[in-house]
C-alpha cells in the first residue's frame, strides 16, 4: 500500500519548514495530491519524488520560476532529472576544487612574501583548470574542418609538427609526424587511441632542443598560459615555423559586436585584463596575424562558436566545455543564462540580433598568427 506523509513529517524529513511547503503549494510548485477529511495536506510517494527534485534544484541556486519550468517539462522524467542534477553537482564540485587550488596557490605565494597582481588573483591558470573541467571537453570540442584547413595550409610543407597545449588532439594533421605537449593529465587521458604521442609539459619550458621541429602549432590555448609571450618564444626556439590560433584580446570592437559578451556576460572583459596584445603575440614569434571568420555552423564548440545558434548557450554541456563559463563564476553564469533564456522566449534576442541571420560567417576577433 502506498505510504502517505503529513506535511509536518515531510518538512521534518526534508529539513525545510512547514511554511516553505505551504508556500510551494500556494504558488503551485509542489501541490500535495491529497488532503485528509479535516483538510490537512498529505504527500504521496509521487509528491515526495517531485519535492526532492524541487529542493535539489533550489539548493543548486535555481529560482522557483526556473524550477517550475524544469520539473513541469513533459520531456523530462525522474531519471532525466537525476542525471541533470548529478551533472550540475559534479560541476559544482569541480568548480570548488578549482577554487580551492587557486586559493592554496595564493596562500602559498603570500606565505613566501609574493604579492600576486589583481589580474592573477582573478585568474585560475591553465593545466589545473583543465584537470578540473577537462572531462566535459570532448562533448562539444572537436576539429572544425574549415578552421583546420586554414591551420594546415599555414603549416606549409612541414613534416615534423609540435602541437603545444594539444588537449585531446583536435586539429592535429594526420599526414605528418606529430608530437603533442599537454600539461593536464585529464586532457592527456582523453586523447583517442592512435593519437600522436603526448609529452607532459607546459609551453613555457618545452623539453626539446633548438629547432627540433619543422613547425610548432598551438590552438585555442595561448590565453591559458601563465606567460604567453615566453611560451611563444619557446615555440619559436624549438621550431623553424610557428602557427597559432588565438584571439585578439585588446580589440574591444568584436566584444561589442558579439552579443553574448555585450548583452549578457560583460564579465568576460575581466578575464582579458592583463593579457598581452595581439601585437605583443605576433612580435614574440616575429610573424603576422590573419583574421579567421567563424562559420555559422562551427563544429568546434568554443566560446564564440554558437554566435548564430543562441539556444546552444542554454545547454549545460555546451557551457561546461568552455572554460570562460567556469572562470566568470556561477553567479555571472546563471545571471547571463537566465537573461538569455528570457530574451529568447520574449523575442528580444531575435529583434536585437536580426542582422545575424543573413550572415554565414562572423568576424569575432579570432586570429591565425603565422611566422
Ligand atoms: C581550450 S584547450 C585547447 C586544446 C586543443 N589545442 C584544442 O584545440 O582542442 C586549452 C588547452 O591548453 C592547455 N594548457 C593550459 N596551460 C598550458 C600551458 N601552460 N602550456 C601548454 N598548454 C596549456 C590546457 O590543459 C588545455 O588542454
Amino acid at each position: 500500500m502506498e505510504e502517505h506523509l503529513t506535511v509536518g513529517r515531510v518538512a521534518e524529513l526534508a529539513g525545510v519548514t512547514v511554511r516553505t511547503l505551504h508556500h510551494y503549494d500556494e504558488i503551485g510548485l509542489m501541490r500535495p495530491s491529497m488532503r485528509t477529511a479535516a483538510g490537512y495536506r498529505v504527500y504521496s510517494a509521487g509528491d515526495v519524488e517531485r519535492l526532492q527534485e524541487v529542493l535539489a534544484y533550489r539548493r543548486l541556486g535555481f529560482g522557483l520560476g526556473e524550477i517550475a519550468e524544469l520539473i513541469d517539462d513533459p520531456a523530462a522524467d525522474a531519471v532525466a532529472h537525476l542525471r541533470l542534477l548529478r551533472g550540475l553537482l559534479v560541476e559544482q564540485r569541480d568548480r570548488a576544487a578549482v577554487m580551492v587550488t587557486a586559493i592554496d596557490r595564493e596562500l602559498e605565494a603570500r606565505a613566501m612574501g609574493i604579492r600576486t597582481t589583481p589580474a592573477e588573483q582573478l585568474r585560475v591558470f591553465g593545466a589545473q583548470l583543465y584537470d578540473a573541467i577537462g572531462s566535459a571537453y570532448p562533448a562539444t570540442r572537436r576539429t572544425e574542418p574549415r578552421i583546420a584547413a586554414r591551420i594546415w595550409e599555414a603549416l606549409g610543407d612541414a613534416r615534423t609538427v609540435l602541437n603545444v597545449g594539444a588537449g585531446t588532439g583536435s586539429y592535429e594533421p594526420h599526414d605528418r609526424d606529430v608530437t603533442a605537449v599537454e600539461p593536464s593529465a585529464v586532457m592527456r587521458a582523453q586523447r583517442p587511441v592512435g593519437a600522436a604521442p603526448c609529452v607532459a609539459a607546459g609551453a613555457d619550458n618545452l623539453p626539446f632542443g633548438d629547432q627540433s621541429f619543422d613547425v610548432a602549432m598551438a590552438v585555442s590555448t595561448v590565453h591559458h598560459w601563465p606567460d604567453p609571450v615566453a611560451g611563444l618564444r619557446e615555440m619559436r626556439r624549438v621550431a623553424r615555423r610557428v602557427v597559432v590560433f588565438t584571439y585578439d584580446a585588446d580589440d574591444t570592437g568584436w566584444r561589442q559586436r558579439f552579443w553574448l559578451t555585450r548583452d549578457y556576460l560583460p564579465e568576460f572583459a575581466d578575464l582579458l585584463a592583463g593579457r598581452p596584445s595581439l601585437a605583443d603575440l605576433t612580435r614574440a614569434i616575429g610573424g603576422r596575424a590573419e583574421p579567421v571568420l567563424i562559420p555559422w555552423d562551427c563544429e568546434d564548440g568554443f566560446f564564440e562558436a554558437h554566435w548564430r545558434r543562441p539556444e546552444a548557450y542554454l545547454e549545460e554541456h555546451v557551457r561546461r566545455a568552455v572554460s570562460v563559463w567556469t572562470r566568470v563564476g556561477p553567479q555571472a553564469e546563471q545571471r547571463a543564462v537566465s537573461a538569455l533564456r528570457e530574451d529568447l522566449a520574449s523575442g528580444r534576442w531575435a529583434e536585437r540580433n536580426r542582422d545575424l541571420v543573413a550572415l554565414d560567417a562572423a568576424e569575432l576577433g579570432l586570429r591565425l598568427l603565422v611566422a
